[in-house]
């Protein structure tokens, strides 16, 4: 059986697996993210050589790596993160020269997309969207099976859709982007805000950040939420009402069966897809005339990058 690695890079982490075609890890390491363009390559292709040292690593034939950023249609180059220095950067090349096996870049959402439909919370359907909340929201579209890259690559780069006129700057170099609305980041500044307007309301959650309210992240939210607390839950309704708010927008467009919320904050469960359903139900066009679709959470968790990725690169 062929196997394929798969190397998921974000903000703060890399993450990298040996995964078989029934998309199971069966080898797996993490190290944190460097500082430069260059150490970045570096570590990649130091995790694809651990890997292939291991037990499991002999028989590797590709490397798939999901990457936080615009990514081109030929699958090698990275033309631009809103979160990373990635600039024009051909990182197929970058890696492949240094492992020596064949190397495609594919989005970090784009191959999340992939695991969950393959392999997770869309696996019993052909037409499924998945949206990953995590430090920015990205995206990937599977319609009849196949994954929507666009003429460019860029397609599905959802989190940067307007949903607020003159609003808040993001990172792609615009205004009022889903993002910084619906991502985790946006949680953590919510959060933020609503020590500073009412540390009453607040005390949980600064008692969870040890006081530090500028530290409050994701985590620590989801952890006082799950106890809980009525202002960390009122902050994933709040979250969960722009998701189901933009994702009522993306069924206009795409019109899947399944919506997957994945990302570190939809480890919460219902208490973001409860207020994310009721929104999208309340702002879809011609909603009481057409099917919804269903909004699940996502089943991959954390190893969706990985696994899509390395499925992407299987059949390359
Ligand atoms: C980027 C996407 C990425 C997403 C999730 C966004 O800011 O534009 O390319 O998929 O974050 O990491
Ligand atoms: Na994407
Ligand atoms: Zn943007």
């Amino acid at each position: 059986m062929e196997l394929t690695i798969g190397v998921d890079v974000g903000g703060t982490k890399i993450a990298a697996g040996v995964v078989d075609a029934d998309g199971r890890i069966l080898e797996r390491l993490r190290v944190p993210t460097p500082e430069t363009v260059d150490e970045i390559d570096a570590s990649i292709a130091e995790a694809v050589e651990q890997l292939r040292a291991s037990e499991s690593g002999g028989s590797v034939a590709a490397v798939g790596v999901a990457a936080a950023g615009f990514v081109n249609e030929h699958r090698t180059t990275v033309r631009f993160a809103p979160n990373i220095a990635w600039r024009e950067h051909e990182l197929a090349d970058a890696v492949g020269k240094r492992v020596q096996l064949p190397v495609i870049v594919e989005n970090d959402a784009n191959a999340a997309a992939w695991a969950e439909f393959r392999f997770g919370a869309g696996r019993d359907a052909t037409d499924v969207v998945t949206v990953t909340v995590g430090t920015g929201v990205g995206g990937g579209i599977v319609l009849d099976g196949k994954l929507i890259r666009g003429a460019f690559g860029m397609a599905a780069e959802i989190g940067h859709m307007r949903v607020v006129p003159n609003g808040r700057a993001c990172g792609c170099g615009q205004t009022g982007c889903w993002e910084q609305y619906a991502s985790g980041r946006a949680l953590a500044r919510s959060a933020f805000e609503l020590a500073i307007r009412d540390p009453k309301a607040a005390a949980p959650l600064i008692e969870a950040a040890g006081g530090k309210i500028d530290g409050l992240v994701g985590s620590m939210i989801t952890e006082v939420a799950l106890a809980g607390d009525p202002a960390a839950i009122g902050l994933f309704a709040e979250l969960g009402r722009w998701l189901g708010e933009g994702v009522a927008a993306l069924a206009n467009v795409l019109d899947p069966a399944v919506v997957v919320i994945g990302g570190g904050v939809a480890e919460v469960g219902d208490l973001l897809l409860e207020p994310a359903r009721k929104a999208f139900n309340h702002h879809l066009s011609a909603g009481a005339n057409r099917p919804h679709l269903q909004l699940r959470g996502a089943e991959m968790g954390n190893d969706a990058g990985i696994i899509g990725a390395a499925d992407l690169a299987r059949t390359r």
